[in-house]
């Protein structure tokens, strides 16, 4: 492959960072972390009621096809934002709720912070806008609920491998509804 580009979304806490790591080394590929690059960029404008920080996607893209252009290799971009963005392959990643809320709580998050992300992670939320998203070539969902990093990591290789789209069994609505109350 000349040039890839790979994106890794999910709601908070589904493990991007962790396995944007492993996944960069298995493939000898550049990492973008967006947090880091939004930053570096300046592309925050001011931070909304909860304290996250407001991004402007369409300026996101530009900034990215910048850091793009005469790029040749692979690289992954990874964050909560980056299924918006044009990929070969857009790796969404899914968490059982439950175990969502247990990490986001280790990362001592703000109760309402972690209450708005297990309900998203209930919704498909990322996975419906990463579904309309037609910059995207191929959509790899993947639930990493039980997978360690390293695991996960060797999976979303095999399947890039196979360059076919992949969705899996997620059904949290039907088993969390109580949690949406
Ligand atoms: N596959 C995994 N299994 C168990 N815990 C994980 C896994 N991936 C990440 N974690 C843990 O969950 C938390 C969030 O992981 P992180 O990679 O920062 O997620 P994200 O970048 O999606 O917010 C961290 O404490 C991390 O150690
Ligand atoms: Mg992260």
């Amino acid at each position: 492959m000349s040039s890839v580009i790979i994106t890794i979304s999910g709601t908070p806490g589904t493990g991007k960072t962790s396995v944007a790591r492993i996944l960069a080394k298995l493939m000898s590929c550049e990492v973008v972390a967006i947090n880091k690059f939004v930053d570096e960029h300046k592309l925050s404008e001011g931070r909304d009621e909860t304290g996250s920080k407001i991004v402007d996607v369409s300026k996101l893209r530009r900034e990215i096809e910048k850091h793009l252009k005469n790029f040749k290799g692979c690289i992954i971009i990874e964050g909560h934002l980056a299924h918006f963005l044009r990929a070969d392959f857009c790796v969404v990643l899914r968490c059982d709720p439950l175990v969502l809320e247990k990490r986001l709580k280790k990362k001592k998050w703000r109760k309402a912070k972690i209450r708005e992300n297990v309900q998203a992670e209930i919704l498909d939320v990322i996975l419906a806008e990463a579904l309309a998203n037609k910059k995207i070539k191929c959509l790899l969902e993947l639930d990493n609920t039980r997978l360690v990093p390293k695991k996960c990591a060797e999976k979303i290789l095999r399947l890039i491998k196979k360059a076919k789209p992949h969705r899996e069994n997620v059904q949290w609505l039907k088993k969390y509804e109580n949690m949406m109350i």
